[in-house]
């Protein structure tokens, strides 16, 4: 079988490490790859929107299954597109992926299919969303409607930093259309986990509990990023609560989903806020988490494209998904200066001698090939990803790792998943 998968960053990897371990792959596409991907697929450059292109590409190769990573050719259609023309392909249709696209949506779908969340309002009008937040106080939460790269999200301690994080949005047009609406929200308190699910709008099947590490600091200090590091499973999601959230989120997204003709074949992810026993959604993305799927994917014991390909033909029901005991845990290494400006073209060293070492793997995100070494080629630049009988254990060995690769302005938290040690209490 032929699989093209469409993405370039750390989670793609991490799909294409785990496709080449099938034994029914024969080939795998990327498009358009990193230098790590390149190690296991054929990385092609054709432009990752134009789907007559890459519809092209797929009928002239014969490829079976088509996998999407990131979120915005799911919002520009590209699994309507495909599918209109007989392709398989992983990822919901655009309807849905408003889902993620606009929380305005998300929110109002939240709402119709009585899936807990933080209480809300939405705003087209400046002057009116200033009044409600200083008339509501601090803490409280602004978020741009569009898709804003991860950076669409202001949880303002005071009025007036929701009034700047309100100008940014909607004045200075920080995020451009996307930020034309905005979301105002109460501001929750606990602690946040990923949930994500395999699902072909019929049937739903949990992934392994995972929770990454936004902020870019240790203590989760400093800006928010793309995502620091992730380990699975994430103790705080407890039996109890992941049956939780099947019953509260997973069932009535199903049933929205349904009664709203919405083609979901992919993965539906819950950003959740846990807190007393009790569960509220922060977010639903359409598709796989980065970092949580290099912590999640190498504990998948079951084939990835087996699990995908039925997926993408509603089949779901037919599939027992299986995940190896132990733990994972994934640190990313970002450029100097991440998130905000960094320089690329860092010659990165060590990154054999750490491939080598036993139950590690390194995903490459922002990486590319110059002169025949790999360099860095983006923000976050590549995870570290070991496995362990334990969270201690896949710890320990991911950072014995991390520390033998080097690069120029290389920084990473080293408390990921120190959180989830048996001797801390939360
Ligand atoms: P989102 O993209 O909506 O998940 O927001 C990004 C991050 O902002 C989340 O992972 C939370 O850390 C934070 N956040 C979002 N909504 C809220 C909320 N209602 N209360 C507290 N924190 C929030
Ligand atoms: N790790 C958060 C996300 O993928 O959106």
């Amino acid at each position: 079988m032929k699989v093209l998968v469409i993405g370039g960053g750390g989670r793609e990897h991490a799909i294409v490490w785990k496709l080449a371990h099938s034994k029914r792959v024969d080939k795998i596409f990327c498009c358009p790859g990193n230098a790590g991907i390149a190690e296991h697929a054929e990385c092609i450059d054709l432009p990752v929107n134009d789907f007559g292109a890459l519809l092209d590409f797929v009928r002239y190769e014969w490829i079976d299954l088509t996998i999407v990573g990131p979120e915005e050719p799911l919002a520009r259609g590209i699994a309507d597109a495909f599918r209109k023309q007989g392709r398989n392909i992983f990822g919901p249709g655009a309807d849905a992926a408003r889902l993620e696209a606009s929380k305005s949506f998300s929110k109002d779908f939240m709402r119709r299919y009585g899936i807990p969340t933080a209480e809300y309002k939405v705003f087209n009008s400046y002057v009116h969303a200033e009044d409600y937040v200083r008339l509501k106080g601090g803490p409280i939460v602004i978020k741009a409607d569009g898709l804003a790269a991860g950076k669409g999200v202001v949880v303002a301690k005071t009025p007036e930093e929701a009034g700047t994080a309100l100008r940014h949005m909607m004045k200075d047009r920080a995020f451009g259309d996307a930020g034309e609406k905005v979301v105002v929200e109460e501001c929750l308190q606990g602690e946040e986990a990923s949930f994500m699910a395999f699902t072909d709008g019929k049937t739903i099947v949990p992934l392994a509990s995972s929770q990454d590490h936004k902020r870019v600091f240790d203590n989760d200090e400093g800006p928010n990023t793309g995502g620091m590091g992730a380990y699975s499973p994430a103790p705080v999601l407890t039996q109890e609560l992941q049956d939780l959230t099947m019953e509260k989120v997973m069932k009535p997204f199903l049933n929205g989903i349904k009664a709203e003709q919405m083609d979901y074949r992919g993965v539906i992810y819950a950003g959740l806020m846990i807190k007393d026993g009790g569960l509220k959604v922060l977010e639903f993305n359409v598709r796989l988490g980065d970092p949580e799927t290099q912590a999640v994917l190498p504990r998948l014991d079951t084939d990835f494209f087996e699990i995908a390909l039925a997926v993408s033909e509603g089949r779901l029901s037919e599939m027992l998904v299986n995940w190896k005991p132990g733990a994972s845990v994934a640190v990313v290494a970002a450029s100097g200066g991440y998130p905000g400006k960094y320089d690329k073209g860092k010659p990165i060293s060590g990154l054999e001698k750490a491939a080598k070492m036993d139950d590690v793997v390194v995903f490459h995100s922002g990486t590319a090939f110059e002169d025949s070494k790999t360099v860095t080629a983006g923000g976050r630049v590549l995870a570290v990803t070991a496995l362990g009988p334990d969270i201690e254990s896949a710890r320990d060995q991911a950072y014995k790792a991390i520390t033998g690769i080097k690069f120029d302005g290389m920084h990473y938290r080293k408390d990921i998943a120190a959180k989830a040690l048996p001797h801390k209490s939360h």
